[in-house]
């Protein structure tokens, strides 16, 4: 049985009532970094893994892609992005991605966001994009920056006595493994931690190549609405990994 953290009705609410803000990290953060690195998607065909509400679904479809899937384990989320995002070209399946079947030399580009922190079993996960993915497609995922999930207590800033934040602390980076994420007030999430090495071996291992990382940052815009995201130079909340099954 997966951890299916937004079929709880609380946890999902809280989810989509940033989600859907328009001033979430999502929104002026995480999305702009990844949708600016996406390959051109005229005529290609799409897999988004955690797909969520669908938004980044509908964006590959409005960017010219001829089909695009979206999975996720959410019953929730399903229901709201075949509500608010569905188009004849896209299909949305239920599905956790450890146990999914993916079909062989199919998709130009697998996309997730924000998902693949949930998923302990990451090699295997990765394993089976590199044989889904056609040659020359794309996997691009974005994840929670590993010096944000390294912590065992995911305790967060060090604070001086007026509360002004002094630094981040880093430990316990290299071991890999179950942190607790709060999702609300009084529920966690186990999410997985995992090293900048064991992230892009995985990637290696599946026969992809690394082709870029970004550690974004709040857009000049973003920080109008959301003056303190500033903070992300002095440590970025996410990570987005591009890799390609390049075949020369
Ligand atoms: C933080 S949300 C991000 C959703 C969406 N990608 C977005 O950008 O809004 C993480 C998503 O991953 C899905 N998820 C978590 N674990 C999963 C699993 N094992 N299999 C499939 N989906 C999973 C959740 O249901 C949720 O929709």
């Amino acid at each position: 049985m997966r951890q299916n953290v937004y079929d709880q009705q609380d946890v999902f609410e809280n989810f989509q009532n940033n989600r859907l803000s328009g001033r979430s990290e999502n929104d002026l953060i995480e999305q702009p970094a990844i949708r600016s690195c996406l390959p051109p998607l005229t005529g290609k065909s799409v897999l988004d893994l955690g797909c969520g509400g669908g938004q980044l679904v509908k964006y590959c479809i409005e960017q010219g892609a001829s089909e695009a899937t979206g999975v996720d384990l959410s019953k929730n989320m399903l229901e709201y992005a075949r509500a608010h995002h569905s188009h004849e070209r896209i299909t949305y399946l239920q599905g956790s991605l450890e146990d999914i079947e993916l079909p062989h030399n199919q998709f130009d580009l697998i996309v997730s966001s924000l998902a693949m922190h949930y998923i302990g079993e990451y090699e295997r996960v990765v394993n089976k994009v590199g044989s889904a993915l056609r040659d020359n497609g794309y996997f691009i995922y974005s994840v929670l920056h590993p010096h944000i999930t390294a912590r065992k207590l995911l305790e967060g800033w060090v604070r001086d006595e007026a509360g002004e934040k002094r630094f981040w602390p880093l430990d316990d980076y290299l071991d890999d493994g179950p942190r607790d994420l709060q999702v609300t007030p009084d529920k966690k999430a186990v999410i997985y931690h995992r090293s900048m090495s064991s992230a892009v071996n995985g990637l290696i291992q599946a026969g992809l190549t690394l082709d870029q990382i970004i550690e974004p940052t709040c857009s000049p815009e973003g920080l109008i609405l959301q003056p303190h995201q500033v903070v992300e130079i002095r440590r970025p909340t996410f990570i987005i990994f591009k890799s390609q099954k390049l075949v020369r």
